[in-house]
C-alpha cells in the first residue's frame, strides 16, 4: 500500500515535471529584424490610410493632406509575454513582459513653414495590425474620441508630437494623454533649441524586462554624438496590463484639421525577448535619407517641364485660346512646384541668388575678408541683416548641373561644426557660394589672440581642435555621402564669437578640380605641411578620407607648435619647421623634456591634454593611411583619458617613385618634406 502510494506519487510528480518541463521551452519566441530602408519590403509591413512605401525606400507614414491617417504595422505578431520565470504557468497574467528594443530614424516635411505643420506620429504595441475607426489630429490615428482611456484597448504608445506649438515626445498608455512626457529640445554649444528640427531624428527604445526600465534615448543627426543619458528614463508597470500574448509593433501617424506634415520613416530595427541585447544600430548612411526630395532631381523635372511648356507656348502662340489653357497649366504646374520648393526649402534652406543681388549686397565686392585656394571671399549683409560671406569660385570646371547638386549637397551638411551655407549663385560661369560670416576669423588668426596664460590658451586651443575633429567626423560619417575635405589646415577652419570652430571649405575640392590624377590634385589642392603622403605618392596607398586624418594631425601638431607665439608666427610660413618633422617631438616624448614641449607653466591637466593631442596627431600622421585612425576614432581619443594611448611608431617616409617636375611650383617644398 505504502509503495502504491509512493508510485502514485511518482506517477504525479512525473507528470508534474512533464507538464513544467513543457514550459520550460517557454512559448516565447524572439523577434528580430532591421529595415534599411523599406524598399522591397511590402511583405513584412501593412500600411493602411495614407501610409506607404514609396518607391525610393522611405516609409511614409502620412502624405501633406490634411486631416489623414496612416498605420504601418510589421506584419507578423510579436510575442511580448515571458513565461519562463513564471511558476504559476497556468495564468497568463503573471508572465513578464520580455525585453524589447528598437530604434529608428523618422523625418517630418511640414505643409506650411508659416505654422511648422502637424500633428505627429507614434510607434505602438497594438493587439492589431491597424487601427480600425482611429481619428486624426490629436488622436495620432491611435485611437479616437470614444474609445481614448479604455483600458481595453491594449494599446501602448510612445508618441512624437510633431506640432509645431508643443512638440514633445510622451509616453502613454490606453490613452493620447501622456503619462510621461517631454519637451523636444536639444542643447548645442551655445544655446538650447527647440522642436525636432527637420532633421533625420534618430530614436532608441529599450525595455527591460525584469526591472520593467524603459529608456528613450532620442537624438538629432545634426549632432556628432548621442546622449549619454536617457531623455526618458521611467519605471512602466503599467505595460504588463496591456501587453497579451501576441501584439503588432508599428507605427501610427496623422495630421490636423488645420496643420499637416508628410512624417517618413528611414530605417527600423527591432529585436524582442533577448535579455541584454539592443536592437542593431541603424547607420544613416545606409537609409534612404534625402532621396525623396533630392534638389538636384527635382530640379531637372521641373526644367523639363518648363520647357515643354515653353515650346508648347511658342507653337500656340496665335490662338488665344489655347494661350489661355498654356496659361492655366502653367499656373497650376507653379502651384506644386511651389509646394515642393517650400518642402526642399524646410530641409535645404539654401537660396539661389541671382548675380545682382550678391553685387548689391556685397557693395560690388568691396571688402575682401579672405584669399583661399578656391576663390577669394568677400563680406556681404543680407537684406535682413544678416552677416554673410561670399566665396567666389575661381574656376570651376564642374558644369551647371553638377555645381547645384554639389552645393545642394553641401548644404544638407548641418553640423555645429561646420559652416552652413546660406545660398549660392549661378549665372553661367559665376559661381559663388553664400556662407555664415564667422566673427573670428581663422584659426590661423588664433595663435596670435591674447589669452591671459599659456595654460589658458591650451586649454582653449584642446577645445577648439576637438571641435574641428568632430567637423571633420560629421563629413566624414555624418552626411548621406561622406565628404572629404583634402584641404585642412588652420586657414580653412572659421572661428565664431565664441571662439566655437567650424570647418569651411569642404567639398569645393569636388567642384574646383578634375579627379583624374593624383597630380592635378596637387596643382591646386592640398598645401605642403598638411597634404598627406598618399596625395604624392601612391606608395602610401590611396587618396581617401585618412588623407583629412593626416592634415588634421598636421593642423593639431602646428597649433601645439604654436605655444611660443613668436616662433609660431614665424613657423606658419616656414616649410622646414620642426613640426613638419616630427622626429624632434618623438625625441621629446621619449627623453621626457617635456618642459620643452609643454612649457613651464602648465599644470597637471593642461599638461595632461597637450600630451594627448600630441599622441592623437602622432597616431594622424602615419605614413601608411591604414595606420591612422579614423575621425570616429580620433573624436573618441581626444576625449577619452591619456592613460589609454600609446606612443605611435615613428612615422617612416618613402622617396615617391614617380619625381615631381610637373610640379613645378611644388617641387622645391615637396622634396624638402619627403625627404626626411
Ligand atoms: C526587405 O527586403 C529585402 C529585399 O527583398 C530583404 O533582403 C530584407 O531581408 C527585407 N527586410 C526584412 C527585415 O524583412
Ligand atoms: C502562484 O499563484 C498563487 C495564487 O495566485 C500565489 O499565492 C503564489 O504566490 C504564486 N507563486 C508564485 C511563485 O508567483
Ligand atoms: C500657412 O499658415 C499660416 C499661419 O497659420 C496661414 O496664415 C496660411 O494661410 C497657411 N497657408 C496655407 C497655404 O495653408
Ligand atoms: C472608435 O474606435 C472604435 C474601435 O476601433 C470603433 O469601434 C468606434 O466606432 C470608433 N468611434 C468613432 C466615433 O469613430
Amino acid at each position: 500500500m505504502v509503495s502504491l502510494l509512493f508510485l502514485l506519487f511518482q506517477f504525479l510528480s512525473f507528470s508534474v515535471q512533464a507538464q513544467s518541463g513543457e514550459w520550460e521551452t517557454p512559448p516565447t519566441r524572439t523577434t528580430e529584424f532591421i529595415f534599411k530602408g523599406f524598399r522591397e519590403n511590402n511583405s513584412e509591413i501593412q500600411t493602411e490610410g495614407a501610409a506607404a512605401i514609396e518607391p525610393d525606400g522611405l516609409l511614409r507614414l502620412t502624405d501633406e493632406n490634411l486631416d489623414v491617417t496612416g498605420t504601418a504595422f510589421y506584419r507578423k505578431p510579436v510575442r511580448l509575454l515571458d513565461h519562463s520565470n513564471n511558476l504559476n504557468y497556468s495564468t497568463t497574467k503573471e508572465a513578464e513582459v520580455c525585453s524589447f528594443s528598437t530604434s529608428f530614424v523618422f523625418t517630418f516635411v511640414p505643409s506650411n513653414s508659416s505654422n511648422g505643420g502637424g500633428f505627429g506620429f507614434t510607434f505602438t504595441l497594438s493587439p492589431t495590425p491597424n487601427r480600425p475607426g482611429a481619428a486624426s489630429g490629436q488622436y495620432f490615428g491611435l485611437l479616437n474620441e470614444t474609445n481614448d482611456g479604455n483600458p481595453m484597448n491594449h494599446v501602448f504608445a510612445v508618441e512624437f508630437d510633431t506640432h509645431a506649438t508643443g512638440n514633445h515626445i510622451g509616453l502613454s498608455f490606453n490613452s493620447v494623454t501622456s503619462d510621461v512626457q517631454i519637451p523636444v529640445a536639444y542643447t548645442t554649444d551655445d544655446d538650447v533649441k527647440d522642436g525636432f528640427e527637420l532633421e533625420p531624428i534618430i530614436v532608441r527604445l529599450d525595455y527591460n524586462g525584469q526591472n520593467q526600465v524603459l529608456n528613450l534615448i532620442v537624438s538629432f543627426a545634426k549632432l556628432p554624438i548621442t546622449p549619454s543619458t536617457p531623455s526618458i528614463s521611467h519605471i512602466v508597470p503599467k505595460l504588463s496590463e496591456i501587453v497579451q500574448e501576441e501584439m503588432y509593433v508599428g507605427f501610427t501617424a496623422a495630421t490636423g484639421k488645420y496643420r499637416s506634415s508628410a512624417h517618413y520613416l528611414m530605417g527600423w530595427s527591432f529585436r524582442s525577448c533577448r535579455d541584454g541585447l539592443t536592437a542593431d544600430m541603424l547607420v544613416l548612411q545606409e537609409l534612404p535619407l534625402w532621396q525623396q526630395l533630392n534638389m538636384g532631381n527635382k530640379n531637372k523635372d521641373d526644367q523639363s517641364m518648363v520647357t515643354k511648356i515653353l515650346i508648347a507656348a511658342s507653337v500656340i502662340v496665335s490662338t488665344l485660346v489655347v494661350l489661355g489653357v498654356v496659361a492655366f497649366f502653367i499656373r497650376k504646374r507653379k502651384t506644386s512646384n511651389a509646394q515642393r520648393r517650400k518642402n526642399l526649402k524646410a530641409l535645404t534652406p539654401l537660396k539661389h541668388y541671382h548675380y545682382k543681388e550678391v553685387k548689391r549686397f556685397t557693395n560690388s565686392f568691396a571688402c575682401v575678408v579672405g584669399k583661399g585656394g578656391f576663390g577669394t571671399v568677400y563680406n556681404g549683409n543680407l537684406p535682413d541683416g544678416r552677416n554673410v560671406a561670399v566665396k567666389v569660385l575661381k574656376d570651376s570646371k564642374s558644369n551647371g548641373e553638377d555645381f547645384i547638386n554639389e552645393v545642394a549637397s553641401m548644404s544638407q551638411t548641418s553640423h555645429v561644426n561646420i559652416v552652413s551655407l546660406v545660398g549660392f549663385c549661378y549665372e553661367g560661369s559665376k559661381r559663388m557660394i553664400v556662407y555664415e560670416f564667422l566673427e573670428n576669423g581663422s584659426l590661423d588668426q588664433f595663435i596670435s589672440t591674447s589669452a591671459s596664460s599659456v595654460a589658458e590658451w591650451r586649454r582653449r586651443l584642446y577645445e577648439i581642435l576637438l571641435g574641428v575633429a568632430r567637423g571633420l567626423e560629421y563629413l566624414h560619417y555624418g552626411c548621406k555621402t561622406r565628404i572629404v575635405h583634402f584641404d585642412i589646415k588652420p586657414q580653412n577652419v572659421l572661428l565664431d564669437c565664441n571662439l566655437c570652430p567650424k570647418v569651411s571649405d569642404f567639398g569645393l575640392a569636388k567642384l574646383c578640380e578634375k579627379k583624374e590624377s593624383i597630380m592635378s590634385l596637387l596643382d591646386t589642392r592640398g598645401t605642403i605641411g598638411y597634404i598627406a603622403p598618399e596625395m604624392i605618392s601612391r606608395v602610401y596607398g590611396g587618396v581617401s578620407h585618412k588623407s583629412d586624418v593626416y592634415s588634421y594631425g598636421m593642423l593639431v601638431l602646428e597649433m601645439i607648435g604654436a605655444t611660443d607665439k613668436d616662433t609660431v608666427e614665424n613657423t606658419t610660413s616656414n616649410t622646414t619647421s620642426s613640426v613638419y618633422f616630427p622626429d624632434g617631438i618623438y625625441n621629446d616624448l621619449e627623453n621626457e623634456q617635456e618642459s620643452r614641449l609643454y612649457g613651464d607653466d602648465l599644470t597637471k591637466e593642461e599638461e595632461e591634454i597637450t600630451k594627448k593631442m600630441i599622441l592623437v596627431a602622432l597616431w594622424c600622421i602615419q605614413s601608411y593611411p591604414s595606420n591612422r585612425p579614423s575621425m570616429n576614432r580620433v573624436v573618441e581619443m581626444m576625449e577619452g583619458s591619456l592613460d589609454a594611448l600609446e606612443v605611435p611608431p615613428r612615422p617612416v617616409f618613402q622617396a615617391p617613385i614617380a619625381p615631381l617636375q610637373e610640379c613645378s611650383t611644388l617641387s622645391g617644398d615637396v622634396s624638402v618634406y619627403i625627404v626626411k
